[in-house]
């Protein structure tokens, strides 16, 4: 595995790759791997010639009140991680390689940016789908894969692809989860003990909902009503949103038809977790 800081260098190696023909898939990320971000190299690795992992803790889409600061880092562990998932290129840019002074140039996808994490965090998409067009541009892919963990910044990518005609395939990848449920994230290890357990409350709750629609439940509001009750009666717990969505547009639903999502934001202390289900009627 090379291990790559310089755009320049990249887009070498890059063309290097293409000239002899290769397929390029793409793995975006923020680093502190886990499962989770392996198990999107591992698709990558199945169906392309050649695989970039990119690690780069991306300022624009932290807020100022955000973790940006104290994201958690293991870059040793992580290339470990990465090299035996199969990644060809670690690429590792500085802030100053990505946003280089005089930066001015910004993604913004509407609408659908307002919604679910968007409202808590104005911005956030902002900066993801920037830094991810310019991933795109530098690694040129033929394939990017991302974690329906983030539903919402799939949905996102996915129609900034489609408005700017950009010639790749956005290929989604199912949460992994540790084995009692929690959906895997860089962001439990600020979890105390106390709070890890709370957490739980999310992954049997969204199931639950899930149940509830596969038994016939059709009704929204009575399975918000259920998920509201049930999550806050985890004392620890503290709803930023939960919301039952159409899973393609994230339009606001009445009654669960086709392919709904249902996505939440809870915060622990001071940890704010994600976590959705996608069912289908
Ligand atoms: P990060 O949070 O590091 O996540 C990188 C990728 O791993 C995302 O596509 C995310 O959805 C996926 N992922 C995280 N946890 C997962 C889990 N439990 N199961 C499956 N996939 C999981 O998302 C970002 O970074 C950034 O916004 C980024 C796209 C890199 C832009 O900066």
């Amino acid at each position: 595995m090379r291990t790559i800081e310089k755009i320049s260098d990249l887009k070498a190696i890059i063309k290097s790759q293409k000239v002899s023909g290769k397929s390029i898939g793409f793995v975006p990320t923020m680093g502190y791997l886990h499962e989770g971000h392996l198990s999107l190299v591992k698709h990558a690795a199945d169906e392309n010639d050649f695989v970039v992992m990119s690690i780069f803790v991306n300022p624009t889409q932290f807020g100022p009140n955000e973790d940006l600061d104290k994201y958690p880092r293991n870059l040793d562990g992580d290339m470990q991680l990465a090299e035996q998932a199969g990644v060809d290129v670690i690429f590792l840019p500085k802030v100053s390689e990505m946003y280089p002074e005089g930066y001015k140039t910004y993604i913004s996808v509407e609408k659908i940016t307002e919604r679910l994490c968007g409202k808590s965090r104005p911005g956030h998409f902002r900066g993801v789908a920037t830094v991810v067009c310019k991933l795109f541009n530098i690694v040129e892919p033929d394939k990017a894969y991302f974690g329906e963990k983030d539903a919402q910044q799939v949905v996102v990518i996915k129609q900034m692809v489609r408005d700017l005609n950009m010639g790749l395939e956005i290929v989604p990848c199912p949460i992994v989860r540790e084995a009692d449920g929690l959906a895997l994230s860089s962001r439990n290890t600020y979890l105390t003990k106390g709070q890890r357990n709370s957490a739980l409350v999310l992954s049997t709750s969204l199931f639950h909902a899930r149940d509830m629609i596969k038994n016939g439940e059709r009704r929204v509001n009575a399975i918000l009503d259920y998920l509201k009750k049930n999550i806050s009666s985890e004392e620890a717990a503290n709803i930023d949103y939960i919301e039952i969505v159409d899973a393609d547009t994230l339009e606001p639903l009445n009654v669960v038809e086709k392919r709904v999502l249902i996505a939440l934001a809870v915060k622990f202390g001071t940890t704010r977790l994600i976590d959705n289900v996608i069912v289908e009627v």
